[in-house]
């Protein structure tokens, strides 16, 4: 929604396309979007967190993003909790929902709230290893080619239609319960690299309009090349 044609073919003003940001932890998905999108069209309007201590509060306090905490412990019905998500979302206008990191399943209501304006990024090349733990259970497994999605969401577990995937190649590494910290973090640091290129890719081509559902299978995500 960065520009928009009158009636009559006059050009409104450029209006920027406005996201919420839902987060658990770190925030570095977060972080990517603040530094990736400074100089698109695009306004992070909100960060939600699951936790009141999460570090990406933090970042996005230091950003000068508006942000709220809504946590399960505050308000355990998730029904309610859910709910009150949305109300503040909607107050502030969202476009889309970015769960960037976000450890929870929204419930199936909020989903409905907001059709087609979800996305969430998974550190797997769905439908492989979905749900918690995913770079863990594709290392157990001994994948050589790892990767990470970005997808719509829907009612499933990241079960929504594909948007953008990036593959790349895993080195050797050993039994993840034999790995040093320093181990798991490098190979931590190589799906961080790919994720933090490919969410804000994924935000700019469907706040520049070109990202749609095929009209056939809607299953099916039609991304419009560069150019
Ligand atoms: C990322 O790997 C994301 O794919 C997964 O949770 C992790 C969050 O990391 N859903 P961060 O909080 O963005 O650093």
């Amino acid at each position: 929604m960065s520009s928009a044609q009158a009636p009559g073919g006059a050009r409104c003003a450029a209006r920027i396309f406005r996201i919420g940001v839902l987060i658990s932890g770190k925030g570095s998905n977060l972080q990517a979007l603040i530094d990736g999108l400074a100089d698109a069209p695009i306004e992070i309007a909100g960060v939600v967190s699951s936790r009141p201590d999460a570090r990406g509060v933090e970042r996005a306090q230091a950003a000068g993003l508006e942000t709220a905490v809504f946590s399960l412990a505050d308000e355990p019905d998730r029904e309610r909790r859910d709910d009150a998500v949305a109300r503040w979302l909607e107050e502030r206008e969202i476009d889309l929902i970015v769960l960037a990191g976000f450890m929870e399943l929204l419930t199936p209501s909020f989903i409905r709230r907001f059709p087609g304006r979800i996305v969430n990024i998974h550190p797997a090349l769905l439908p492989a290893f979905a749900g918690l733990r995913a770079m863990a259970q594709a290392l157990e497994y001994g994948v050589r080619i790892a990767g990470v999605t970005v997808h719509f969401v829907d009612e499933g577990m990241d079960s929504g239609p594909i948007i953008l995937q990036e593959a790349f190649e895993l080195p050797y590494h050993r039994d993840i319960d034999a790995m040093s910290e320093g181990e798991i973090e490098a190979i931590e640091k190589l799906f961080h690299e790919v994720e933090h290129r490919l969410l804000p890719k994924a935000v700019r081509l469907i706040a520049a309009g070109r990202v749609s559902a095929d009209p056939d299978n809607p299953r099916l995500v039609r991304v419009e090349p560069d150019g």
